[in-house]
C-alpha cells in the first residue's frame, strides 16, 4: 500500500555546520523528521517536516508507564552516491514485535518502509562516506494519551529522525559481569527494544564505569551465571576457534547485526554455535588461553572488540591486536554496507522515494 505524506522542507539546512571528519555519536541531527499519529485505531497525520521539539502534556502516559519502543538502523552511501539501507524489512518486523509486547499498535510494514525510504532519500547528503560512519536512523513510538490510570494508551506517536554518526566505540571495550543487578528474565521485556531496558542498565553501567569498565556484560536473572548480552550490543566469543554466542532465550534482544554475522560466519565455513555460555566457562577459557576473542555486535556499535572481561576477582585480558574473526566480521559487514564486498544475501536496499 502506498501512503501520502505531507512534506514541509526546512528553509535553511544545517549541513554546513557538520564536520564530516569529526562526528560525535548521537549529537548531530539532520534537517527533517517523519511524524505520524495513531488516533482512533489508525495511523494518520503522516508528515515529513523540519526537526523541532514536540510539546508534550505532563500527563503523557509514556512519561509515567513507559510505553516507548525504538529501532536503530543505518544508511550508508556507495561510490555512486546511492543511499543504502541495511535489511530494512527486519527492522520493520522487529519494531512490531516490540510493539506487541508493550501493548502498542503495530506499524504497517509499508508505512514504516516508505517513511524510512523517503526520509533517508531527503537526508542523503548527510551520509558520511567514511568506512565505519553512517546515517543512523532512529524510528520510535511512544504513548500519547494524557491520563494517569494504568492501562494501554489509545493514542501514539511514531517518529523517525536521522543523525550522521561516526563509530559508537572508538576503542576496545572493557566488560564487567556482575551478580547484583540483572537486565531481563524470560517472560519479561528483554526481547523488546523498549526504553525501560536501557533505563534499567544505567545505574549498573555508571557503577561499572567507576571501576574503569565501559559496559556491563549481563548475566541471566535466574542463575546469575549465563551471559546474555551487553545492552548496547549482542556478544560473541571465540573459544578454540569456535564462535559462540548466547542463544536467543527470550530475554535477549534479537540483534539484526547478530543475525547477519551468524549468517556470514556460517557461509564462510566458520564453526558457529548458539548456546548458553556461563561466565565460569568464559573465565576458565580466558585463564587457559583458549578464549581468544570477545566482541559485541550491534547497529550502532557494528563490531566492537572487547579487551577485558571482569567477574568478581577474575579479570581476563584479550589481545585485541590479534583478532581473526572480529576483524573479518567488521571488514565484511562494512564492505557489504558500502558495496565494496559482495552482498550475497541481498541485504542492501537502495533508499528510493516512493512517489505518490
Ligand atoms: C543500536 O545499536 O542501534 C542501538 O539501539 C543500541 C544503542 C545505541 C542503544
Amino acid at each position: 500500500m502506498s501512503y501520502t505524506f505531507k512534506i514541509t522542507k526546512i528553509e535553511k539546512s544545517g549541513i554546513s555546520n557538520l564536520d564530516f571528519n569529526n562526528i560525535p555519536f548521537g549529537k548531530v541531527f539532520t534537517d527533517h523528521m517523519f511524524v505520524a499519529d495513531f488516533i482512533n485505531g489508525e495511523w494518520t497525520n503522516l508528515e515529513i517536516k523540519p526537526v523541532a521539539p514536540i510539546p508534550t502534556h505532563p500527563g503523557n502516559m509514556a512519561w509515567h508507564y513507559g510505553q516507548a519502543i525504538f529501532e536503530g538502523m543505518k544508511a550508508t552511501i556507495d561510490n555512486s552516491g546511492n543511499a543504502l539501507l541495511f535489511r530494512p524489512e527486519m527492522h520493520a518486523e522487529r519494531i512490531n514485535k516490540s510493539a506487541v509486547r508493550m501493548s502498542m499498535p503495530e506499524i504497517p510494514h509499508d508505512l514504516f518502509l516508505q517513511a524510512v525510504h523517503n526520509l533517508v532519500d531527503m537526508e542523503k547528503s548527510w551520509i558520511p562516506p567514511q568506512a565505519g560512519s553512517a546515517l543512523y536512523i532512529r524510528p520510535f513510538m511512544y504513548a500519547t494519551d494524557e491520563t494517569i490510570g494504568v492501562r494501554s494508551s489509545e493514542t501514539y506517536k511514531f517518529i523517525i529522525f536521522t543523525m550522521p554518526v561516526g563509530p559508537y566505540y572508538t576503542n576496545p571495550v572493557k566488560l564487567l559481569a556482575q551478580d547484583k543487578y540483572i537486565r531481563a528474565v524470560v517472560g519479561g521485556v528483554g526481547e523488546a527494544k523498549t526504553a525501560g531496558n536501557y533505563a534499567a542498565s544505567l545505574l549498573p553501567a555508571t557503577m561499572a564505569r567507576k571501576e574503569g569498565y565501559d559496559q556491563v556484560m549481563w548475566l541471566d536473572g535466574v542463575h546469575k551465571k549465563y551471559v546474555q548480552e551487553i545492552g548496547t550490543m549482542n556478544i560473541f566469543f571465540v573459544i578454540n576457534d569456535e564462535i559462540i554466542t548466547p542463544n536467543l532465550d527470550g530475554a535477549i534482544l534479537a540483534g539484526i547485526t547478530r543475525d547477519s554475522m551468524l549468517t556470514l560466519f556460517r557461509d564462510q565455513g566458520y564453526k558457529v554455535t548458539e548456546r548458553p555460555i556461563s561466565i565460569d566457562e568464559l573465565i576458565e577459557a580466558g585463564k587457559n588461553g583458549t578464549l581468544t576473542e570477545a566482541f559485541g555486535s550491534g547497529t550502532a556499535a557494528v563490531i566492537a572488540p572487547a579487551s577485558h572481561i571482569k567477574h568478581n576477582d577474575d579479570v581476563v585480558i584479550l589481545d585485541t591486536d590479534n583478532r581473526k574473526y572480529s576483524k573479518w566480521a567488521f571488514d565484511t559487514i562494512n564492505g557489504i554496507r558500502n558495496r565494496t564486498k559482495e552482498d550475497k544475501f541481498n541485504w542492501i536496499v537502495p533508499a528510493e522515494p516512493y512517489r505518490n
